[in-house]
């Protein structure tokens, strides 16, 4: 155990030989700021003080090379070897409702929900505690660092971690899990993690917005949603984008919540109608963020707002929302780039 001192705070916490500053402060309850806890984003740059620390991946992304000219850090991939000082400002809406924690969990089941995309189950032997659209990080075997993915359920008392993954080309962490996992093989889970989660006291009606992998934590939401008193006289608009029809999938599960038609809707799109080589697309076609616009227009800043899915996707509907005059608070995604 290392000890991480908060300078100009009261605030410090235990950090296990091992575990990096973000997650050990997240499990203390320390409100540090993060969004991928995967060295992507830059949200968690901290300075250290005093002491020492490994840094995991020294290309990360998330750091500039003026950022390590400034002596700045990412705290997910710090790795303490000594106690250590660090700098950083903390905040309320960083604080973990559900503290991460690190288990086992076994991969019971495994679906095949596109060509691309699967749903892969996990069961752990305690009860499964996070807010609808949080993320988890996997070890997978052979594979260095952690992966971030998206629970496509909700908590449970049984124990059920699930997962819609999409294969990333030639990605070392997808190849890993598609190929070499199998049910019955015991991963390592350490979660939950993530900003994106449902928010019960936004009272306005929502939209979710996906593509890819981001199926998993908007049907979290969605999911969530239908559960949540406080939401039950809201709508929800729930709009997927893929390239071409064979990358379409999630209504299945939207219709399976009380009020699907009635109360949730669905809106698939693609972007590139040459992959429709059979011709069988009847539904729409551009970008999803596009279809969001066409379809909700003007009265857009009177939703609030969930999304996930490949960078550029994620990237065109912050732009749109901004366009519209969206206010910020009612915007809530993980950014993992
Ligand atoms: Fe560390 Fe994103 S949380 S780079």
């Amino acid at each position: 155990m290392f000890k991480i001192t908060v300078t100009g705070t009261s605030s410090h916490f235990d950090c296990a030989e091992g575990d990096t500053i973000l997650r050990s402060g997240l499990r203390a309850g320390i409100g540090m700021p993060y969004e991928c806890s995967v060295g992507s984003c830059g949200t968690c740059k901290i300075e250290i003080l005093e002491g020492e620390v490994e840094t995991l991946w020294q290309e990360a992304p998330g750091l500039s090379e003026r950022d390590v000219k400034r002596g700045r850090s990412l705290a997910c991939q710090s790795r303490p070897k000594s106690d250590c000082t660090i700098k950083v400002r903390v905040g309320g809406e960083y604080e973990s409702r559900h503290r991460p924690r690190s288990f086992a969990a076994e991969l019971t089941e495994v679906r095949d929900l596109t060509h691309d995309l699967r749903e892969f189950r996990l069961r752990a032997d305690e009860p499964a505690k996070f807010l609808p659209g949080q993320y988890a990080l996997m070890a997978l075997p052979g594979v260095v660092g952690m992966r971030a993915y998206s629970m496509s359920n909700i908590e449970n008392s049984d124990g059920e971690w699930h997962f819609q993954i999409k294969r990333v080309p030639d990605g070392t962490g997808t190849t890993v899990l598609f190929d070499k996992t199998r049910a019955g093989d015991k991963l390592h889970l350490d979660g939950p993690y993530g900003m994106g989660y449902l928010r019960p006291g936004r009272l306005r009606d929502i939209v979710c917005i996906a593509g890819g992998s981001g199926l998993s934590p908007t049907i979290s939401v969605a999911r969530g949603m239908s559960k949540e008193k406080s939401l039950s006289g809201r709508k929800l608009h729930f709009f997927f984008g893929g390239r071409g029809p064979q990358d379409i999938c999630g209504e299945e599960f939207l219709r399976s919540l009380p009020g699907y038609g009635e109360r949730i809707f669905y809106y698939p799109s693609i972007s590139k109608p040459e992959l429709d080589v059979e011709h069988r697309w009847r539904g729409k076609v551009g970008f999803v963020h596009d279809l969001v616009v066409e379809t909700l227009g003007e009265s857009l800043p009177q939703f609030e707002f969930y999304f996930a899915g490949p960078p550029p996707m994620v990237q065109a509907v912050q732009m749109m929302l901004t366009e519209k005059k969206v206010p910020f608070d009612q915007i809530h995604f993980d950014r993992f780039f």
